[in-house]
Parts: C-alpha cells; sequence; structure tokens
C-alpha cells in the first residue's frame, strides 16, 4: 500500500503496533520500525534480507530522543550533533539500556540521525518513538530514492509506504564516530570532511572508504564489510583522473567491449558523445560542475541501467572531493571495485 504524506496517520498506527513502513528521508527512503521492540526490528532484518551483523541507525525528531537511545555524550560529540542535526549526519555513540542489541547487531554503541525532512520527521513525532531504519533496498541493491524504483522490490514486504517524492540529497547519511578526540569519517556523504572541520579540526576518513574489506581486517563499521549498491549487470567506473579526457577514456572503455551491449552513466557535458554502435542508451547523471545534482541521481540512475538488461553499464568517474568522496565511495562499491 502506497500513502501519500496526507495519510500519514496510517503509518503511525502500523509503527504503533510493530510494524515495518517504508519512509522518506533528506537522503534515501528508509525501511523503519520501532527501535525500541525487538520483535519490530527483527522484521525489517527480515524485509530487506539484511546480515544480523550489520547495525541499524536510530532516527531521532527531537533531543529527548537522543537521551533516551544513547548516554555519555562527550564534549565533542554534543558540538557536532549542535552543528548537523537534524541533517543527512549520523554519529555512532554509547548505546543506551533502551535500544535491544538486535538494533545495533550486539554493539554497545549505537548509530543516531536526525533526518532533515517534514515527512519523517512528523511521522517520528506522532509515533513517540524513535525508527529504526536502514536503506530502503533488499541487501546488496541500490538505495531507494523515490517510491517508483522500490515499490516492486518492497511493497508487498512491508505494512505501507509513505510517499514524498524525491529525496533531495540522494546518497546515505555521512556516518562518523568519535575515538580519542578524532573523528573518524566511517562512511563519507552530504556533510563532508571540510564541514566537520569547521566544528572539530581533527577529523580522518576511514581508511576503507575505498577499499574492499578484508577477511580478517578489524572495520569501525560493519556495513563496511558487505556487497552494496550492486546493479546485477556487470558495471565498470572508469576513474576520475586529473587533466585527462574523460570522454575519450570513456570511448575506449566502450571500444574495449567489442560487441557487447553498453550502457553509459555519463555527465550531463558528456552524453552526446558517446554514439558508439554498440551503446544502447546513455543516462544522464548531471553536470560535473553539480555534484549535488549526481548524488541525487546516482542510485536511480544504476537502477534504470539494470533494467536495460546491457552487457554491461559503464560509469563516468567524478573528482574524489567534498561530495564527490561519497559519489565515489558508493560507485566503487556498486561496481564491486571494477575500476579502469
Ligand atoms: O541516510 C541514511 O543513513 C539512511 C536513511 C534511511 O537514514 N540509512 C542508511 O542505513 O543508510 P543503512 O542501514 O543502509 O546503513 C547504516 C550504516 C551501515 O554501514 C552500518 O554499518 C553503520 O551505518 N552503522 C550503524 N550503526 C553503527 C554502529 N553502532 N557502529 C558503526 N557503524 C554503524
Ligand atoms: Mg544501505
Amino acid at each position: 500500500m502506497i500513502l501519500g504524506r496526507e495519510k500519514i496517520d496510517v503509518a503511525v498506527e502500523y509503527l504503533k503496533n510493530d510494524g515495518v513502513v517504508v519512509f522518506p528521508t533528506e537522503t534515501v527512503y528508509g525501511i523503519g520500525a520501532n527501535a525500541l521492540h525487538e520483535n519490530a526490528v527483527n522484521k525489517i532484518f527480515k524485509v530487506k534480507n539484511r546480515a544480523a551483523d550489520n547495525p541499524l541507525i536510530v532516527h531521532i525528531s527531537n533531543m529527548d530522543m537522543l537521551n533516551h537511545v544513547a548516554k555519555n555524550i562527550s564534549d565533542i560529540e554534543r558540538k557536532l550533533i549542535n552543528a548537523f542535526f537534524p541533517g543527512p549526519f549520523t554519529i555512532v555513540l554509547d548505546k543506551n539500556d533502551n535500544v535491544p542489541y538486535n538494533v545495533t547487531s550486539g554493539l554497545d554503541t549505537v548509530g543516531v540521525r536526525m533526518p532533515n525532512n517534514k515527512v519523517a520527521n512528523l511521522l517520528i513525532s506522532k509515533c513517540g518513538f524513535p525508527l529504526a531504519a536502514p536503506s530502503a533496498n533488499i541487501s546488496g541493491k541500490p538505495s531507494g530514492t523515490n517510491i517508483e524504483d522500490i515499490k516492486e522490490e518492497l511493497e508487498n514486504r512491508v505494512d505501507c509506504m509513505v510517499d514524498s517524492g524525491i529525496c533531495d540529497v540522494g546518497i546515505e547519511s555521512t556516518v562518523v564516530r568519535v575515538i580519542d578526540e578524532v573523528v573518524h569519517i566511517l562512511r563519507p556523504g552530504y556533510v563532508t570532511l571540510q564541514d566537520i572541520a569547521k566544528v572539530h579540526k581533527n577529523v580522518v576518513y576511514d581508511k576503507h572508504i575505498y577499499t574492499k574489506v578484508e577477511k580478517d581486517d578489524v572495520v569501525l563499521s560493519p556495513g563496511m564489510k558487505h556487497k552494496h549498491y550492486a546493479p546485477i549487470t556487470d558495471s565498470v567506473l572508469v576513474e576520475y583522473v586529473e587533466k585527462s579526457d574523460m570522454a575519450q577514456r570513456v570511448k575506449e572503455c566502450i571500444s574495449s567491449n567489442g560487441d557487447k551491449k553498453v550502457v553509459v552513466l555519463a555527465c550531463r557535458e558528456n552524453i552526446d558523445k558517446y554514439t558508439e554502435q554498440n551503446v544502447v542508451e546513455v543516462i544522464d547523471i548531471g553536470s560535473n560542475t553539480d555534484y549535488k545534482e549526481i548524488s541525487k541521481n546516482i542510485f536511480s540512475a544504476l537502477r534504470h541501467a539494470d533494467k536495460l538488461h546491457a552487457d554491461v553499464i559503464i560509469i563516468e568517474g567524478v573528482k574524489r572531493d567534498g561530495i564527490g568522496i561519497a559519489i565515489n565511495n558508493r560507485v566503487i562499491r556498486a561496481v564491486g571495485y571494477n575500476v579502469v
């Protein structure tokens, strides 16, 4: 059942009865349930086919809820919360006893986020309890940024879906954890390292943001270990190289695929350049001068590309700078680290 935002009370009723509801946030849609009820949270893992060792983010709508789910909040953590809540920002804090361990996959920490989206905040406020919610997709697939993209995948698996159009940001929140007064970025997002450095100078990227986690690696965020965002079609990223002719390099990649049918995800400035015979479609991901636009479009473009049943999806890379860092982090995983 898909509801307009004016029918939000129906979703609230489901959630109060430990149901599972797809709802919008400014980043991506989430699959929400009562974060304080173990049995409600279990349903999310089933709906999404998610590994039990990958913890969920707890979504709140006010500061009372923050203190209900987290404790021992330090001065640095408090400063970050004040700067970036509400927003596309998740902070990993000491877990309070009210949060069941299936939310955190047995960890004594909990990821907390206050979305900057009116529908999400109204939903959480009306429930009166926080919502545990992963991104709206079956595990391993690209995150859902509009209902159209995900209804086939999820409509029959949840109690209802609240439709509020296309998500503004398009990629998931920045996830951070403060350790020994250093802010570690566990997952890059719309809130960049530069944004965080204005609040607390000592901030670093986790070493795994672009690299595959090997079997024995110790990770700060379990999500890093799992397969992510991937289309079914074989995919390759043509990495951005400073001062190189990106279009020329994408063309070489197209040619190297011989007769294979190719879909290209390209920035608007280059979409007319890929006229090779084996190109079945070129998808415009946005202007290369506006990475916000690319971040908003990227998951939907990946889903669309997958539906064309080509042999290969070729993705034009963006600069590893600002939001481009988060875009690269998602795309590198989407292509299964297949980068040229
Ligand atoms: O923007 C978002 O964050 C979206 C919307 C729905 O809020 N949610 C989202 O959730 O992306 P999910 O489950 O797809 O990703 C959550 C990430 C995972 O990589 C997970 O490992 C990490 O957050 N995480 C959650 N709790 C954690 C914890 N206690 N310690 C370390 N990492 C944690
Ligand atoms: Mg996800």
